[in-house]
């Protein structure tokens, strides 16, 4: 590889003076405003948790981009967990179309959804299946409609669950209700890491700025939880072409910049006081522990969750100032059944010693 000439560095105020802001930047922080202050006066915990990969569009008009790696599943998994406490409302910052909470059981690659129905008929009998017409092996699926009049073409049939997946359906659709109806979970979806590094310092300042009825402040008993994947390089915006790189040409050089560690910004300003959890991601396993802890050096920030790729969904590793503590599903247990019924996931391990630690973070604040 070429040596190339260094290009200067941006910093996080840099960044954001260049790039531009999402266009409904204020309308997502006026509601992640009235959504925290709501749940500060319900007595609750605010975890911002951000999840999947941030993408870097080499044109404008979007036919190519860079893509960071993640699906999203530490990110929906650890905000369902969260919200299973009682004691978080969970603001979810997410990859457009990457995995969400509750939903993710039931993505098209786990589970694929209709492949757990069956249609019944009321009279119970066997009805032939929809037979070819007008040269077509099947009907055009109609649009869903508040009119009656687009009648179903068979009234005496029923989607029924097949019995296997019922009655885990009919928890996880119980879950997500009572979620709803409480008002304990907002999502905001991103796909660009300009998007993500926007909403991430808006929702976070809010989250600091907001107050509950008596005048107090989130402070210690707001958490970020920072599981998203995010790109370390990025094409200022002035640079961008407008339309579709040609191909023509032959071989595409591209020079990026490098984005901005935001991580310090985060804890010495926008976070105020909030309990910061970042993630780090290597192949190696021997970088994980050294890396973690420039990071914590670096940023000063509470800890550092470590992770490699082969193993990320069965062992993580806390780095704290005090030492690690690696967090394990041992070999036997993993993808198997517990006594809930539920396969047993890391993040459930992870959120439950996080809000141990969060705890101690909010009780050392107190005079
Ligand atoms: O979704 P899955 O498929 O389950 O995958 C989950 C995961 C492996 C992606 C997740 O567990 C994980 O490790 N996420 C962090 C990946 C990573 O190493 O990110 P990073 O190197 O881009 O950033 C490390 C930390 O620095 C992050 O916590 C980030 O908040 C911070 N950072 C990153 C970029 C940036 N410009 N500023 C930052 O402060």
């Amino acid at each position: 590889m070429s040596e190339q000439p260094e290009r200067p560095l941006f910093s996080a105020e840099e960044f954001f003076a260049q790039q531009p802001p999402p266009p409904q930047l204020e309308e997502h922080l006026e509601q992640v405003r009235e959504f925290v202050e709501r749940n500060m006066n319900a007595g609750k915990r605010v975890v911002l948790v951000t999840s999947g990969g941030t993408t870097v569009p080499l044109e404008q008009n979007v036919v190519r981009f860079l893509d960071n790696f993640s699906a999203g599943t530490r990110g929906s998994a650890s905000a369902e967990h969260f919200l299973r406490t009682g004691n978080y409302a969970v603001i979810f910052l997410h990859r457009q179309h990457s995995l969400q909470p509750f939903s993710r059981h039931y993505s098209h690659s786990t589970n694929p959804f209709l492949d757990l129905l069956s249609v019944v008929h009321e009279n119970n009998k066997d009805v032939t299946p929809v037979q070819p017409k007008d040269g077509f092996l099947f009907p055009p699926v109609p649009a869903a409609s508040t009119s009656s009049s687009v009648a179903p073409t068979d009234s005496s049939a029923q989607i029924h669950i097949s019995p296997p997946h019922l009655a885990p359906m009919l928890s996880l659709l119980q879950s997500y209700q009572l979620v709803k109806s409480l008002g304990v979970l907002h999502s905001i979806a991103f796909t660009t890491v300009d998007e993500y590094l926007w909403l991430l310092r808006g929702v976070s300042r809010v989250m600091s700025t907001a107050r509950d009825k008596e005048g107090n402040a989130l402070g210690r008993r707001g958490m970020y939880y920072l599981a998203a994947a995010v790109s370390d390089f990025f094409i200022p915006s002035q640079r961008v072409s407008e339309h579709k790189i040609q191909s023509g040409k032959g071989s595409l050089s591209i020079e990026m910049d490098q984005v901005p560690k935001v991580l310090k910004a985060m804890v010495d300003e926008w976070a105020n006081d909030g309990f910061v959890v970042s993630f780090k991601l290597e192949t190696d396993i021997k970088l994980l522990i050294p890396k973690a802890l420039g990071a914590l050096d670096r940023y000063g920030h509470q800890v550092v969750i470590g992770n490699t790729l082969a193993d990320r969904k069965y062992e993580v590793v806390f780095v704290e100032r005090s030492g690690e503590t690696w967090v394990r599903i041992a070999e036997e247990e993993r993808g198997k059944v517990g006594a809930d019924g539920a396969v047993r996931e890391i993040e459930e391990d992870i959120i439950e010693r996080l809000e141990r630690m969060h705890s101690g973070w909010i009780a050392s604040g107190k005079v």
